[in-house]
């Protein structure tokens, strides 16, 4: 019996670049600079304020061909037309997958269900401009009249890495007279220590979730509504010091959150695509809506780019298919992710959650097991400390790991020396992974030739550049969004849903039964395996010890 084929192996284009790549795999990136010195100019793009180099990659004409015609032929034009005009291509959930519509600033109509999102899209960034200023006003007073100075977001994934991401990324763009904190784990230590040394009076909460059930979230904000009831002595003081953001209108006024104090989601946006939604207004309160909308104008240019481009000029597209050239042909298992600047020392977490939690599946859209990899694993850290980690591994590891370097050519913050020796680092690092350094070139640098083997640098080791003038709101919006559509286009040619994520469930639903078992006078029926059961008893033996015996 013959295995049906339902992925991109059915295409013949595979099956070319499975040649290609047998041809191609020993030959180096030395060579193919040496052959073509206009290679760097060639293999490169400008959008606006965005460089982007992609020479340092194994491929050459014939690759990215190859690449290309696979990407027309598993239909990624229509795909993406599906996609920004409303379909519901999130056929698990039978959802549309909008989050290019949260900053559509054409002014086009765009319907779901018969219904134009234009404008709930347009009332809800007015709703939340006219909360972002009262705070950054100083009119937003706590319930005992005093100015709120702290804002703290209580969210999960997606409704916590992207503001956190943004917030920090946009920190020097933003108002230092807001305290911005943000909550996230269901550790007691993450509430304790973050609210440590702030007062209730002044203190306003963000309760972002867009179910509004999230374990994580509603158990803080439980917390977090007994810090300030215990301080204000009355009932009157939710509509002072906490808001909602959810699709659930019900859950939140069932936690005591007014309708006027709830700002809306829709089900048509992902979690991890949600930070021009409402879930960026911790964002807006912090850096402004001036700021905000340029953000959402750079997100609305790369998708622009992406929907209008030709495949050989788009650069989501481009990164999406060396990535699957990687992935499946080279068998590169992970993708590093190394952003030059302080500011962005939050990007690699949240490019694990969009790009892991959309890609990390197994199952293609038939419901049948996909027979080739699918997302891989997506690490990284900022430079240069990064260097003084995990670098050793980049470059003389047994493993390849493609990467990715993000970096500005202006600073923020002009201190002496330190930008142009950042870059220096920034550039030499993608130069010597590329290129390596030969035994020859050991000796010729005096280097005892009983070190030889240890001083060599294989090279071969793939990366893209990507350079902006500046790290301003606008350049902040343009990098995510070609992150968002590379991870989509992956997710095509994989032939994968990269918008649900059930394999968040079952661990879910595992510790609610376990919390019971913790807890519970009687754990003899728990028929856990035999592991878990032991764990569980030692866990509520030595929880039960007395410290003082
Ligand atoms: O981890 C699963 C998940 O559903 C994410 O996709 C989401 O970002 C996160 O939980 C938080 O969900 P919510 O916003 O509904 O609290």
């Amino acid at each position: 019996m013959t295995q049906k084929l339902s992925g991109p192996e059915k295409f013949i284009e595979w099956g070319y670049l499975g040649e290609h790549f047998s041809k191609i795999k020993t030959e180096h990136l030395r060579e193919y600079f040496r052959e073509d010195p206009g290679r760097g100019d060639r293999f490169s793009l400008t959008i606006g304020d965005l460089y982007f180099d992609y020479s340092k990659n194994m491929i050459k004409n014939e690759t990215l061909d190859l690449l290309i015609k696979l990407a027309e032929k598993v239909g990624l034009r229509q795909r993406i037309d599906d996609m920004f005009s409303g379909k519901k291509i999130n056929t698990t959930e039978d959802r549309a997958v909008l989050h290019t519509a949260l900053r559509n600033l054409s002014g086009e109509p765009l319907m779901v269900d018969g219904i134009d999102v234009m404008p709930l899209i347009s009332g809800t960034l007015d709703k939340m401009k006219i909360v972002a200023d009262r705070i950054r006003g100083g009119d937003w007073k706590g319930f005992s009249g005093k100015q709120i100075k702290n804002v703290v977001n209580i969210g999960i994934g997606g409704s916590d890495l992207g503001p956190r991401f943004v917030c920090n990324a946009l920190k020097w763009y933003s108002d230092r007279e807001i305290n911005i904190r943000l909550v996230s784990n269901i550790d007691g230590t993450d509430i304790v220590e973050t609210l440590y040394g702030l007062d209730p009076e002044e203190t306003i909460f963000i309760i972002a979730s867009k179910t509004f059930t999230t374990i994580e979230t509603m158990t803080n904000a439980e917390s977090a509504k007994e810090w300030v009831r215990s301080s204000a002595g009355n009932t009157e003081f939710i509509s002072k010091h906490f808001i909602a953001i959810t699709s659930s209108r019900e859950n939140s006024e069932l936690f005591g959150i007014s309708p006027e104090n709830t700002l809306e989601m829709w089900d048509w946006v992902g979690g991890r695509y949600s930070v021009t939604s409402s879930i960026g207004l911790l964002v807006m309160i912090s850096a402004g809506y001036d700021n905000f909308i340029s953000l959402l104008k750079g997100f609305h240019k790369i998708d622009e780019h992406f929907k209008n481009a030709p495949f050989n000029e788009n650069i989501p597209v481009i990164m999406a298919l060396i990535g699957v050239w990687y992935n499946n042909f080279f068998m590169y298992g992970s993708h590093a992710v190394l952003p030059y600047d302080q500011y962005l020392a939050d990007f690699p977490a949240y490019l694990q959650q969009c790009d892991m939690e959309s890609n990390g599946k197994s199952i293609n859209l038939e419901g049948e097991l996909a027979g080739y990899h699918t997302g891989p694993v997506i690490w990284g850290g900022i430079g240069t400390n990064s260097q003084h980690a995990f670098f050793q591994l980049l470059h003389q590891g047994s493993r390849v790991v493609p990467a990715d370097f993000i970096g500005f050519a202006q600073p923020l913050n002009d201190q002496g020396d330190h930008h142009r020796k950042l870059m220096a680092n920034f550039f030499a690092q993608s130069k010597a992974l590329a290129f390596g350094r030969t035994g020859n070139e050991v000796l010729k640098a005096g280097i005892p030739e009983e070190q030889i083997p240890f001083r060599t640098f294989p090279g071969n080791r793939p990366s893209n550049t990507l350079l902006f003038t500046r790290l301003t709101p606008e350049t902040i919006g343009m990098l995510i969004a070609i992150y968002e559509h590379k991870i989509f286009t992956q997710g095509v040619i994989w032939n994968i849903n990269s918008f649900d994520q059930w394999g968040v469930e079952l661990g879910k639903s595992i510790a609610s039964e376990i919390a019971e078992d913790l807890t519970s006078e009687d754990i003899s029926g728990n028929d856990h395996d035999s592991s878990t059961k032991e764990l569980i008893s030692v866990f509520r033996s030595l929880r039960d010890v007395d410290e003082g015996n």
